[in-house]
């Protein structure tokens, strides 16, 4: 009896420090972040927002959803769309710091509403306006502002890239447009100039390995330090870190130089898959193992159960 009420007073502060103590420490450590679904409004934006630039970004994210109400014109867009290639060209190298990705899947892989505030001004539709004190002309992609400003010309390229660049895509391709002009994946042997060619000369792959470090270099000058190689950060952070991090990283690390990069919520399930598929490859082969292994265990049970009987069976 003794034994029963000093196991129920053990149980009763585990409990208590398991389901009251760690949780509330937790909530008041680290805020709790909402996920927006992929809903690209501004709302986490405005309230983040200083006082001062409130308004500003208020205005801003009504401007986007009027343009987003327009009916684009896709075959007029193609036009508009040709300068935007004059930078997102195939074989671009690094301008102002990345390489820009290419937009074969933009249309996909992007929201709508985060593809029209990102032509409108590059800087506060990814949330790092801050690093712009004198305008954000400067983003590397800043000059779009001016030589697409009309609303009507914004819907019609988004409306073009809709209609043509939303074929299906694979996971890596997913990972490589979003992410990797700025992180490296080195488990499956990509850095933020691509896929590592395989040398035959040591000499080759020497001088492979230079032209990746000025180009990790740049991407370092370019964000402040260099974005971490993302191999196993499917292990290292939970599913509801990752998407609200990608969604607006702002919310998660105050002040990082990293921009929201605003996935839809197909593009996110496709670089989450890849994520997944490099952090964890045998995960596939274990899901296939599991009802193998408890199948064994419960036909081993049953022998065991039947060979103690039959020992048994005399004794009795
Ligand atoms: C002056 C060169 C330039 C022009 C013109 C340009 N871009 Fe970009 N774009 C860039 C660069 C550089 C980046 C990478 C910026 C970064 O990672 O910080 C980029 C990034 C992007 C991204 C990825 C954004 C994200 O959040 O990850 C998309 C989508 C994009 N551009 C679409 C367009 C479209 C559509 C047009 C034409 C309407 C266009 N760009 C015109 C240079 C340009
Ligand atoms: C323009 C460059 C850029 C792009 C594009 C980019 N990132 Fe990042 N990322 C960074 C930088 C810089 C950091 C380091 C942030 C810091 O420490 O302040 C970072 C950090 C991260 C982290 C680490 C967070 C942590 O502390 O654990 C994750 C996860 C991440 N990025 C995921 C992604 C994914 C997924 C994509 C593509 C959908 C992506 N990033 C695209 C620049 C980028």
């Amino acid at each position: 009896m003794k034994e029963l009420k000093i196991f129920g007073v053990v149980a009763f502060f585990t409990l208590l420090l398991y389901w009251g103590v760690e949780p509330y420490a937790h909530s008041q450590m680290h805020k709790h972040v909402e996920s927006h679904n992929f809903v690209y409004d501004g709302t986490a934006d405005i309230e983040e927002a200083s006082k001062e630039k409130q308004e500003m970004k208020k205005a801003f994210w009504a401007e986007v959803k009027t343009i987003a109400a327009l009916k684009g014109d896709a075959v007029a867009g193609e036009a508009t769309f040709g300068m935007c290639m004059g930078c997102h060209m195939d074989g671009a190298t690094n301008m102002g710091g990345v390489i820009p990705p290419s937009l074969d899947h933009a249309g996909a892989l992007y929201d709508k509403n985060y593809l029209i505030a990102l032509i409108k001004d590059p800087a506060i539709a990814s949330n790092v306006d801050h690093k712009y004190p004198n305008g954000t002309m400067t983003h590397p992609m800043g000059s779009i502002s001016s030589m697409v400003s009309e609303p009507q010309d914004i819907a019609n390229v988004v409306a073009y890239l809709q209609a043509n660049k939303s074929a299906e895509l694979t996971a890596k391709e997913a990972f490589t447009e979003a992410c990797g002009r700025c992180h490296a994946m080195r488990y499956a042997k990509s850095t933020q100039l691509g896929d590592t060619p395989s040398f035959k000369f040591e000499k080759d792959a020497l001088a492979h390995k230079i032209k990746v470090i000025e180009e990790q270099d740049a991407v370092k000058a370019y964000m402040g330090k260099l974005p971490p190689d993302l191999s196993m950060i499917a292990r290292a952070r939970s599913a509801h870190f990752l998407e609200t991090f990608v969604e607006n990283p702002q919310s998660q690390l105050a002040g990082t130089s990293m921009p929201r990069v605003g996935l839809s919520e197909k593009g996110y399930e496709e670089v989450r898959a890849y994520l997944d598929e490099i952090g964890d490859p045998s995960k596939p082969a274990r899901a296939i193992a599991g009802p193998w292994v408890i199948g064994f265990m419960i036909l081993f049970t049953i022998l065991a159960y039947l060979w103690k009987s039959s020992l048994w069976r005399d004794l009795h």
